[in-house]
């Protein structure tokens, strides 16, 4: 709990965070993965929690601790991802961070022998869970994405934002050293256009976008 109740604005709501990759299994000891650290959506989820936030964290598999303050929900598929965002609901806002595999294979059971030459992978679609939280009758009223590109970033954003019915897109310039690194170059693309934040770290991000939450779902903090 925050020290200072004023300074507390996000008391009584509820905010689900995901982050990290999801890992989707070709056989008990492969898989396919996202490049993700995590450290963005973690760093989230602390500053949710401090301005006084109920968090649910929802994780992909990631070596980082739990901010404090939060309750951390870790998964491996998108599919799993799915089903915990859809268990903490309902929700004040979510904040979908992780980057998602956006295909499965279908596992084998057994492990894949090299000797037997590489494997055909049949794929398919995973849901999409931005999406699907948009067209949800519980939506949250602030539904937020992030989007990792490496050209065109405002435009594939906006055009991500409207797709997927968030109200708002995190684009993060990924063509840079931004993966794993601590430090992140984003632009916040909302109904009203799009701003440009500096290079900043990734903990300075997190509580910056913790406070435009607040202005939208807080209750009128100090
Ligand atoms: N996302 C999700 N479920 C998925 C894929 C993506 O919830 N199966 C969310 C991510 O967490 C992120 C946003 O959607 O908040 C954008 O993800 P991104 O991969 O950039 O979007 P896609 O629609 O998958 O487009 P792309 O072809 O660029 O991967
Ligand atoms: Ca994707």
């Amino acid at each position: 709990q925050p020290d200072f109740a004023a300074d507390a604005p996000l008391v009584g709501k509820h905010v689900i965070v995901t982050a990290g990759p999801t890992h989707e299994p070709i056989d008990p000891v492969r898989v396919i993965a996202n490049r993700s650290s995590g450290k963005q959506g973690f760093a989230i989820a602390g500053a949710l929690a401090r301005l006084g936030a109920r968090v649910t964290l929802v994780a992909g598999p990631v070596a980082l601790a739990t901010p404090a303050g939060v309750t951390r929900r870790d998964v491996e598929t998108a599919s799993e991802m799915q089903r915990a965002v859809d268990d903490a609901l309902p929700a004040d806002a979510a904040v979908l961070v992780a980057a998602v595999a956006d295909w499965r294979v279908e596992a084998a059971s057994h492990k894949l022998k090299k000797a037997d030459g590489p494997p055909r992978l049949d794929w398919a679609a995973n849901p999409d869970i931005l999406a699907g939280l948009a067209a949800d009758p519980r939506r949250p009223k602030l539904l937020i994405g992030f989007a990792a590109e490496t050209e065109n970033v405002e435009a594939e954003a906006e055009a991500k934002r409207t797709r997927k019915g968030a109200d708002w897109i995190v684009a993060n310039d990924v063509s840079g050293d931004v993966m794993g690194g601590e430090r992140n170059e984003v632009h916040l693309v909302t109904a009203e256009g799009i701003e440009h934040w500096e290079r900043m770290d990734k903990s300075e991000v997190a509580r910056r976008l913790a406070r435009r939450i607040a202005d939208v779902i807080g209750g009128g903090g100090r």
